[in-house]
C-alpha cells in the first residue's frame, strides 16, 4: 500500500476506499497520533453506507477485509468484527454536515493535552492554521464510546472541521479522508507551535489586520477555484459565502476581544 493511495477527486471504488483507510490508520499510527488500538476512521460510501474501522483493533495493522460497513442508523452490514465504539460520533457528525465524507479521531499527545487542559486552540499564531481551520475548541467531557460524547460535540459540529475532546483526543473531518487527516496533522502542528511558545513565555499575535488579509486572500483563492470547479450552482456559492463570512467575522471578533483582553 503506497502513501500516494490517498487522492481525493477521483473515482474510487469500495477496495479503494478499504485500501485508503487502512493507509490513514497506518498513518496515524507512525505519526505517534494513536497508540495501541486508540482511534478510529470512517468514510461515507456513499448516501446510505458508512466503511468504519473495526473496533479495539490497532489502527496501524489494519487490512481492507477488517473494516466494517454500516447504515447511517449504525446498523452493521457487512464485516466479521464490530464497528467502532465511537460510531454514535461519526453517525452525529454525518448527519450534521452533508458536506463531510470522512472523518478521523485520534489521540495525538500535544493536542491532546490541550484537550486534558481544557485549553481551546484559538491563538492567531499560524497563518495556514487560520485559513484552514481558523479555531479549534474543546468538547466537554464525555465518556468515550458511549452517546454523551456525540452529544456534547453536537454544537460544535456545524462551525468546526477539529475539535478536542476533553481527557480524550481530537477528532477532524473533511470533504474526503487525505484533509480529514492532514486536519489531524495540523492540529497537532498548531498545538506543539502554541506549546513552545508558552514554554518560551512570550507569544506574538497575528494583528486583527494580518488576520483579514489572510482569510481576504483565502476567500479570493477559493473563489478563483470553485470558478474554475465543475457544479457549483449559485444557491450552494450563497450559502457558502454566508457560513463563509460569519465565520470570518467570529474570528475577528474573537482577535479582537483577546487583543482588548491582552492590553488590559
Ligand atoms: P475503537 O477501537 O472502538 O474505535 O475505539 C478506540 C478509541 O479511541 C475510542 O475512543
Amino acid at each position: 500500500m503506497d502513501l500516494q493511495a490517498i487522492t481525493p477527486g477521483m473515482y474510487k471504488d469500495e477496495l479503494q476506499h478499504r485500501r485508503d483507510l487502512c493507509v490513514a490508520g497506518a498513518w496515524l499510527y507512525r505519526r505517534g497520533f494513536v497508540v495501541a488500538t486508540d482511534g478510529n476512521l470512517s468514510l461515507r460510501l456513499d448516501e446510505d453506507r458508512v466503511l468504519t474501522s473495526p473496533t479495539g483493533m490497532s489502527k496501524g495493522m489494519l487490512d481492507p477485509a477488517d473494516l466494517v460497513v454500516t447504515d447511517l442508523q449504525g446498523r452493521q452490514l457487512e464485516g466479521r468484527l464490530g464497528p467502532s465504539s465511537e460510531l454514535a460520533m461519526h453517525l452525529t457528525i454525518y448527519e450534521r454536515r452533508p458536506d463531510v465524507r470522512a472523518i478521523c479521531h485520534a489521540h495525538p499527545p500535544v493536542a491532546t493535552g490541550y484537550a486534558a487542559a481544557g485549553k481551546t486552540l484559538d491563538k492567531a499564531l499560524l497563518a495556514e492554521c487560520i485559513l484552514d481551520l481558523e479555531c479549534i475548541p474543546v468538547a466537554p467531557y464525555a465518556t468515550p464510546g458511549t452517546p454523551d460524547l456525540a452529544s456534547t460535540l453536537e454544537p460544535l459540529i456545524d462551525r468546526y472541521n477539529a475539535i478536542l475532546l476533553a481527557n480524550h483526543g481530537v477528532v477532524t473531518f473533511g470533504p474526503d479522508l487525505l484533509t480529514a487527516f492532514f486536519r489531524m496533522e495540523t492540529t497537532e502542528h498548531i498545538a506543539r507551535v502554541n506549546l513552545v511558545t508558552e514554554l518560551l513565555g512570550r507569544q506574538v499575535l497575528l494583528t486583527n489586520r494580518d488576520v483579514e488579509r489572510l482569510l481576504a486572500s483565502r476567500n479570493r483563492s477559493r473563489e478563483a477555484s470553485s470558478d474554475s470547479g465543475h457544479a457549483r450552482t449559485a444557491e450552494s456559492a450563497a450559502a457558502d459565502d454566508t457560513a463563509r463570512n460569519r465565520r470570518d467575522l467570529e474570528v475577528l471578533l474573537a482577535e479582537a476581544l483577546r487583543n482588548l483582553n491582552d492590553h488590559h
